[in-house]
Protein backbone atom coordinates (compact mmCIF):
# COMPACT_ATOMS: atom_id res chain seq x y z
CA UNK A 1 0.00 0.00 0.00
CA UNK A 2 3.05 1.99 0.38
CA UNK A 3 5.18 3.26 -2.29
CA UNK A 4 8.32 1.08 -1.31
CA UNK A 5 10.63 4.47 -1.77
CA UNK A 6 8.85 5.71 1.05
CA UNK A 7 8.67 2.44 3.03
CA UNK A 8 12.55 1.73 2.79
CA UNK A 9 13.60 5.84 3.68
CA UNK A 10 14.73 6.50 6.89
CA UNK A 11 13.02 9.10 9.31
CA UNK A 12 14.29 12.40 8.00
CA UNK A 13 17.06 12.83 10.15
CA UNK A 14 16.15 16.14 11.85
CA UNK A 15 12.64 14.87 12.95
CA UNK A 16 15.05 13.08 15.98
CA UNK A 17 16.61 15.77 16.51
CA UNK A 18 12.73 17.30 17.08
CA UNK A 19 11.97 15.06 19.37
CA UNK A 20 15.40 15.17 21.19
CA UNK A 21 14.66 19.11 21.93
CA UNK A 22 11.27 18.01 23.42
CA UNK A 23 12.37 15.22 25.78
CA UNK A 24 16.00 17.62 26.94
CA UNK A 25 12.82 20.21 27.41
CA UNK A 26 10.60 18.45 29.44
CA UNK A 27 12.88 17.23 31.46
CA UNK A 28 13.61 20.96 32.18
CA UNK A 29 16.88 21.33 30.50
CA UNK A 30 17.35 24.85 29.77
CA UNK A 31 18.34 24.06 25.21
CA UNK A 32 20.47 26.12 22.98
CA UNK A 33 19.20 24.29 19.44
CA UNK A 34 22.21 24.35 16.89
CA UNK A 35 20.96 21.85 15.17
CA UNK A 36 18.11 22.67 12.47
CA UNK A 37 19.16 25.14 9.64
CA UNK A 38 16.17 27.60 10.60
CA UNK A 39 17.37 31.07 10.94
CA UNK A 40 15.97 32.51 13.74
CA UNK A 41 16.65 35.56 12.53
CA UNK A 42 13.77 38.08 12.69
CA UNK A 43 12.55 39.11 9.00
CA UNK A 44 13.23 42.81 7.74
CA UNK A 45 10.00 44.75 8.76
CA UNK A 46 10.15 46.50 5.15
CA UNK A 47 9.31 42.81 4.00
CA UNK A 48 6.77 41.83 6.46
CA UNK A 49 5.06 45.49 5.85
CA UNK A 50 5.41 44.25 1.80
CA UNK A 51 3.71 41.63 2.67
CA UNK A 52 0.96 42.76 4.47
CA UNK A 53 0.38 45.71 2.04
CA UNK A 54 0.14 42.98 -0.75
CA UNK A 55 -2.23 40.89 1.12
CA UNK A 56 -5.87 40.86 -0.86
CA UNK A 57 -9.52 40.79 -0.06
CA UNK A 58 -9.06 37.62 -2.45
CA UNK A 59 -6.29 35.42 -3.18
CA UNK A 60 -7.05 33.67 -6.45
CA UNK A 61 -4.55 30.78 -7.34
CA UNK A 62 -0.85 31.85 -8.13
CA UNK A 63 0.04 31.28 -11.97
CA UNK A 64 3.44 28.76 -12.37
CA UNK A 65 5.52 31.39 -13.93
CA UNK A 66 4.94 33.74 -11.18
CA UNK A 67 4.41 37.17 -11.32
CA UNK A 68 6.20 39.25 -13.83
CA UNK A 69 7.42 41.56 -11.24
CA UNK A 70 9.41 38.72 -9.34
CA UNK A 71 10.70 37.15 -12.35
CA UNK A 72 12.30 41.00 -12.89
CA UNK A 73 13.53 41.88 -9.47
CA UNK A 74 15.22 37.99 -9.76
CA UNK A 75 16.74 38.92 -13.03
CA UNK A 76 18.23 42.12 -11.61
CA UNK A 77 19.63 40.25 -8.71
CA UNK A 78 21.39 37.94 -10.76
CA UNK A 79 22.60 40.62 -12.38
CA UNK A 80 23.83 42.48 -9.87
CA UNK A 81 25.45 40.00 -7.81
CA UNK A 82 26.92 37.34 -10.53
CA UNK A 83 26.72 39.75 -13.63
CA UNK A 84 24.72 37.82 -15.28
CA UNK A 85 21.83 38.58 -18.04
CA UNK A 86 19.04 36.38 -17.48
CA UNK A 87 15.78 36.96 -19.47
CA UNK A 88 13.02 36.86 -17.22
CA UNK A 89 10.20 35.87 -19.30
CA UNK A 90 12.24 32.31 -20.56
CA UNK A 91 15.32 31.49 -17.89
CA UNK A 92 13.62 31.95 -14.49
CA UNK A 93 10.46 30.38 -12.27
CA UNK A 94 9.84 31.21 -8.85
CA UNK A 95 9.34 28.23 -6.58
CA UNK A 96 7.79 27.60 -2.61
CA UNK A 97 10.83 28.05 -1.47
CA UNK A 98 13.36 25.63 -3.12
CA UNK A 99 12.93 22.50 -1.37
CA UNK A 100 10.00 21.35 -3.33
CA UNK A 101 11.79 22.01 -6.64
CA UNK A 102 14.89 20.14 -5.28
CA UNK A 103 12.80 17.13 -4.87
CA UNK A 104 11.01 16.79 -7.77
CA UNK A 105 14.00 18.16 -10.49
CA UNK A 106 14.45 14.30 -11.19
CA UNK A 107 10.49 13.68 -12.14
CA UNK A 108 10.89 16.50 -14.77
CA UNK A 109 14.38 15.86 -16.23
CA UNK A 110 15.02 12.36 -15.42
CA UNK A 111 13.68 8.97 -18.16
CA UNK A 112 13.94 6.56 -15.60
CA UNK A 113 13.46 3.78 -18.34
CA UNK A 114 16.50 5.55 -20.15
CA UNK A 115 20.38 4.46 -19.42
CA UNK A 116 20.98 8.10 -18.70
CA UNK A 117 19.24 7.79 -15.17
CA UNK A 118 21.82 8.72 -12.57
CA UNK A 119 21.35 11.16 -10.47
CA UNK A 120 25.09 11.82 -8.87
CA UNK A 121 25.23 14.62 -5.48
CA UNK A 122 28.08 15.31 -3.45
CA UNK A 123 27.75 13.53 -0.22
CA UNK A 124 27.44 14.29 3.25
CA UNK A 125 24.95 16.71 1.74
CA UNK A 126 21.48 17.89 2.65
CA UNK A 127 19.00 14.62 1.99
CA UNK A 128 16.54 16.07 -0.35
CA UNK A 129 18.74 15.34 -3.80
CA UNK A 130 18.80 11.60 -2.98
CA UNK A 131 15.33 11.26 -1.61
CA UNK A 132 14.11 13.38 -4.56
CA UNK A 133 15.72 11.32 -7.18
CA UNK A 134 14.84 7.86 -5.68
CA UNK A 135 11.06 9.26 -5.70
CA UNK A 136 11.72 10.13 -9.17
CA UNK A 137 13.00 6.87 -10.54
CA UNK A 138 16.15 7.65 -10.66
CA UNK A 139 19.51 5.78 -9.47
CA UNK A 140 21.17 7.87 -7.40
CA UNK A 141 25.05 8.13 -6.87
CA UNK A 142 26.99 9.68 -4.16
CA UNK A 143 30.45 11.13 -4.28
CA UNK A 144 32.24 11.51 -1.32
CA UNK A 145 33.47 14.88 -0.35
CA UNK A 146 36.60 14.92 1.29
CA UNK A 147 38.61 17.52 3.16
CA UNK A 148 41.95 16.71 1.64
CA UNK A 149 39.79 18.03 -2.17
CA UNK A 150 38.35 20.37 -0.04
CA UNK A 151 35.19 19.16 -0.10
CA UNK A 152 34.62 19.05 -3.75
CA UNK A 153 33.16 16.10 -5.85
CA UNK A 154 36.10 14.08 -7.92
CA UNK A 155 34.34 14.21 -11.33
CA UNK A 156 36.65 11.35 -12.42
CA UNK A 157 34.05 9.55 -11.21
CA UNK A 158 31.16 10.51 -13.45
CA UNK A 159 29.73 8.55 -16.60
CA UNK A 160 27.57 8.74 -19.50
CA UNK A 161 24.96 6.99 -17.92
CA UNK A 162 25.12 10.47 -15.71
CA UNK A 163 21.34 12.57 -16.54
CA UNK A 164 22.08 15.09 -13.51
CA UNK A 165 25.08 16.29 -10.75
CA UNK A 166 23.72 18.59 -7.84
CA UNK A 167 26.12 20.86 -6.52
CA UNK A 168 25.60 23.07 -3.53
CA UNK A 169 28.25 25.56 -2.88
CA UNK A 170 28.72 27.00 -0.08
CA UNK A 171 27.98 23.67 1.09
CA UNK A 172 26.21 22.37 3.59
CA UNK A 173 27.25 20.53 5.88
CA UNK A 174 30.83 21.54 5.85
CA UNK A 175 30.23 25.24 4.92
CA UNK A 176 33.33 24.65 2.02
CA UNK A 177 33.32 26.79 -1.51
CA UNK A 178 33.60 26.09 -4.69
CA UNK A 179 36.20 28.82 -6.61
CA UNK A 180 34.87 29.94 -9.97
CA UNK A 181 37.11 27.05 -11.63
CA UNK A 182 35.43 24.12 -10.21
CA UNK A 183 32.13 25.50 -12.03
CA UNK A 184 34.26 25.83 -15.41
CA UNK A 185 35.49 21.88 -14.92
CA UNK A 186 32.04 21.10 -13.98
CA UNK A 187 30.50 22.37 -17.08
CA UNK A 188 33.53 20.86 -18.95
CA UNK A 189 32.49 17.45 -17.90
CA UNK A 190 28.95 18.31 -18.01
CA UNK A 191 30.11 18.77 -21.77
CA UNK A 192 31.71 15.73 -22.02
CA UNK A 193 29.32 13.32 -20.42
CA UNK A 194 26.18 15.13 -21.34
CA UNK A 195 24.66 15.82 -18.30
CA UNK A 196 22.90 19.21 -16.24
CA UNK A 197 24.38 20.52 -13.70
CA UNK A 198 21.77 21.14 -10.78
CA UNK A 199 23.22 24.30 -8.24
CA UNK A 200 21.83 24.16 -5.02
CA UNK A 201 22.60 27.89 -4.21
CA UNK A 202 20.88 28.30 -1.28
CA UNK A 203 23.59 29.94 0.95
CA UNK A 204 25.84 31.83 -1.60
CA UNK A 205 24.78 35.54 0.36
CA UNK A 206 25.88 34.32 4.22
CA UNK A 207 29.76 34.53 3.66
CA UNK A 208 31.74 35.94 5.92
CA UNK A 209 35.51 37.36 3.78
CA UNK A 210 34.05 37.46 0.27
CA UNK A 211 30.99 36.79 -1.71
CA UNK A 212 30.77 33.33 -3.22
CA UNK A 213 30.58 32.58 -6.85
CA UNK A 214 27.59 31.23 -8.93
CA UNK A 215 27.95 28.46 -11.10
CA UNK A 216 25.57 30.81 -13.36
CA UNK A 217 29.46 32.71 -13.87
CA UNK A 218 30.84 30.07 -16.09
CA UNK A 219 31.16 30.52 -19.75
CA UNK A 220 28.54 28.14 -21.16
CA UNK A 221 25.28 28.01 -18.97
CA UNK A 222 23.59 26.27 -21.24
CA UNK A 223 23.80 23.52 -18.54
CA UNK A 224 23.16 25.02 -15.66
CA UNK A 225 19.93 25.11 -13.19
CA UNK A 226 20.52 26.83 -10.56
CA UNK A 227 18.29 27.53 -7.17
CA UNK A 228 17.76 30.63 -5.36
CA UNK A 229 16.04 31.18 -1.94
CA UNK A 230 15.21 33.45 0.53
CA UNK A 231 15.28 31.66 3.33
CA UNK A 232 18.48 31.86 4.29
CA UNK A 233 19.91 35.21 2.46
CA UNK A 234 16.25 37.10 3.97
CA UNK A 235 15.67 35.13 6.88
CA UNK A 236 12.46 33.84 5.28
CA UNK A 237 12.13 30.12 5.62
CA UNK A 238 8.32 30.47 6.05
CA UNK A 239 7.39 32.54 3.51
CA UNK A 240 8.84 29.55 0.89
CA UNK A 241 10.27 31.78 -1.52
CA UNK A 242 13.12 31.26 -4.64
CA UNK A 243 13.27 31.17 -7.84
CA UNK A 244 14.95 28.67 -10.61
CA UNK A 245 17.77 30.05 -13.41
CA UNK A 246 18.21 27.96 -16.21
CA UNK A 247 18.07 27.49 -20.34
CA UNK A 248 14.60 28.17 -21.65
CA UNK A 249 13.91 24.62 -22.55
CA UNK A 250 14.17 23.35 -18.88
CA UNK A 251 12.27 26.35 -17.69
CA UNK A 252 10.06 25.46 -20.27
CA UNK A 253 9.56 22.16 -18.69
CA UNK A 254 9.10 23.60 -15.33
CA UNK A 255 6.55 25.47 -16.58
CA UNK A 256 4.28 22.60 -17.73
CA UNK A 257 5.20 20.59 -14.95
CA UNK A 258 4.54 22.78 -12.08
CA UNK A 259 1.49 23.30 -12.48
CA UNK A 260 0.13 19.80 -11.99
CA UNK A 261 1.69 20.25 -8.39
CA UNK A 262 0.32 23.51 -7.50
CA UNK A 263 3.81 24.90 -5.78
CA UNK A 264 3.42 28.19 -7.03
CA UNK A 265 4.07 30.90 -3.89
CA UNK A 266 1.11 32.77 -2.99
CA UNK A 267 1.07 36.18 -5.00
CA UNK A 268 1.23 38.02 -1.36
CA UNK A 269 4.69 36.43 -1.01
CA UNK A 270 5.86 37.12 -4.31
CA UNK A 271 4.87 40.78 -3.72
CA UNK A 272 6.98 40.25 -0.54
CA UNK A 273 9.71 38.90 -2.39
CA UNK A 274 10.28 41.41 -4.92
CA UNK A 275 11.34 43.76 -2.17
CA UNK A 276 13.41 41.42 -0.66
CA UNK A 277 15.54 40.93 -3.50
CA UNK A 278 15.72 44.42 -4.32
CA UNK A 279 17.47 45.18 -0.82
CA UNK A 280 20.83 44.37 0.03
CA UNK A 281 21.17 46.48 3.35
CA UNK A 282 18.97 44.00 5.13
CA UNK A 283 21.16 41.20 3.78
CA UNK A 284 24.30 43.29 5.17
CA UNK A 285 22.93 43.01 8.75
CA UNK A 286 22.13 39.13 8.22
CA UNK A 287 25.84 38.47 7.67
CA UNK A 288 26.85 40.44 10.63
CA UNK A 289 24.74 38.79 13.14
CA UNK A 290 26.10 35.49 12.12
CA UNK A 291 29.41 36.56 12.09
CA UNK A 292 28.96 38.16 15.66
CA UNK A 293 28.02 34.85 16.19
CA UNK A 294 30.89 32.70 15.14
CA UNK A 295 33.44 35.19 16.57
CA UNK A 296 31.86 34.13 20.36
CA UNK A 297 31.90 30.63 19.30
CA UNK A 298 35.17 30.16 17.70
CA UNK A 299 37.86 30.76 20.49
CA UNK A 300 35.33 28.37 22.72
CA UNK A 301 35.37 25.72 20.24
CA UNK A 302 39.35 26.23 19.78
CA UNK A 303 39.73 26.21 23.57
CA UNK A 304 38.05 22.87 23.49
CA UNK A 305 40.90 21.67 21.12
CA UNK A 306 38.49 20.59 17.97
CA UNK A 307 39.00 21.94 14.52
CA UNK A 308 36.40 23.99 12.40
CA UNK A 309 37.32 22.75 8.53
CA UNK A 310 35.81 24.80 5.76
CA UNK A 311 32.63 26.37 7.26
CA UNK A 312 33.72 29.55 4.96
CA UNK A 313 30.59 30.51 4.12
CA UNK A 314 26.69 29.85 4.91
CA UNK A 315 25.48 29.44 8.86
CA UNK A 316 27.61 26.49 9.75
CA UNK A 317 30.40 25.48 11.54
CA UNK A 318 31.98 22.35 10.31
CA UNK A 319 34.10 20.48 13.48
CA UNK A 320 36.52 17.83 13.04
CA UNK A 321 36.15 15.90 16.37
CA UNK A 322 37.64 12.60 18.23
CA UNK A 323 34.64 10.76 18.53
CA UNK A 324 31.63 12.71 16.66
CA UNK A 325 29.33 10.32 18.63
CA UNK A 326 30.40 11.03 22.30
CA UNK A 327 30.81 14.78 21.56
CA UNK A 328 27.15 15.00 20.20
CA UNK A 329 25.65 13.13 23.90
CA UNK A 330 28.16 15.34 26.13
CA UNK A 331 26.85 18.59 24.52
CA UNK A 332 22.72 17.11 24.89
CA UNK A 333 24.00 16.52 28.64
CA UNK A 334 24.23 20.00 28.54
CA UNK A 335 21.20 21.17 26.60
CA UNK A 336 23.25 21.91 23.71
CA UNK A 337 21.78 20.18 20.53
CA UNK A 338 24.43 19.85 17.29
CA UNK A 339 23.73 17.72 14.17
CA UNK A 340 26.34 14.82 14.04
CA UNK A 341 28.20 14.78 10.86
CA UNK A 342 26.68 11.40 9.59
CA UNK A 343 22.59 12.58 9.29
CA UNK A 344 24.40 14.19 6.21
CA UNK A 345 26.09 10.63 4.79
CA UNK A 346 28.46 8.28 5.62
CA UNK A 347 31.11 10.65 4.91
CA UNK A 348 29.99 13.13 7.99
CA UNK A 349 32.27 10.49 10.22
CA UNK A 350 34.08 12.50 12.21
CA UNK A 351 32.49 15.45 12.11
CA UNK A 352 29.65 17.70 13.74
CA UNK A 353 27.36 21.03 12.78
CA UNK A 354 26.74 23.55 14.33
CA UNK A 355 24.06 25.73 12.90
CA UNK A 356 24.22 29.55 14.04
CA UNK A 357 20.97 29.76 14.70
CA UNK A 358 20.32 30.43 18.67
CA UNK A 359 20.77 34.26 18.79
CA UNK A 360 24.36 36.19 19.68
CA UNK A 361 23.06 35.73 23.55
CA UNK A 362 22.23 31.96 23.21
CA UNK A 363 26.03 31.44 21.30
CA UNK A 364 27.88 33.56 24.42
CA UNK A 365 25.71 31.12 26.89
CA UNK A 366 27.24 28.14 24.74
CA UNK A 367 30.37 29.17 25.12
CA UNK A 368 30.39 29.41 28.57
CA UNK A 369 29.06 25.75 28.46
CA UNK A 370 31.62 24.87 26.03
CA UNK A 371 34.49 26.61 28.48
CA UNK A 372 33.09 24.41 31.67
CA UNK A 373 33.24 20.96 29.96
C1 LIG B 1 21.47 22.97 1.11
C2 LIG B 1 20.06 23.41 1.18
N1 LIG B 1 19.38 23.55 0.07
C3 LIG B 1 18.10 23.93 0.07
C4 LIG B 1 17.43 24.16 1.24
C5 LIG B 1 15.98 24.48 1.15
O1 LIG B 1 15.61 25.69 1.58
P1 LIG B 1 14.22 26.32 1.19
O2 LIG B 1 13.30 25.25 0.72
O3 LIG B 1 13.74 26.94 2.45
O4 LIG B 1 14.50 27.30 0.11
C6 LIG B 1 18.10 24.02 2.45
C7 LIG B 1 17.39 24.22 3.72
O5 LIG B 1 17.85 24.00 4.79
C8 LIG B 1 19.46 23.63 2.42
O6 LIG B 1 20.16 23.46 3.54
Amino acid sequence: MINPVLAEMAAYPFVKLEETRRALAARGVEVIDFGKGDPNEPTDPMIRQALIDALPVRAPYPLAAGLPELRESAARWCKRRFGVDLDPDTELIPTYGSKEAIFSLAQVLVDPSSDKRVVAYGEPAYPVYERGALFGGAEVRALPLRRENGFLPDLSALDERTAIVWVNYPHNPTGAVAPRSFYEELAARADELDFLIASDEAYTELWFSEPPPSALQVADRSRVIVFQTLSKRSSMTGYRSGFIAAPAVVIAALKAYRPTVGTAPQEFVQRASVVAWDDERHVEETRARYAAKRDVLLPAIAARGWEVVASEATMYLWLAVPDADAVVAQLLERGLIVSPGTFFGPSGEGYIRFALVPTLDECRRAAAILAEL
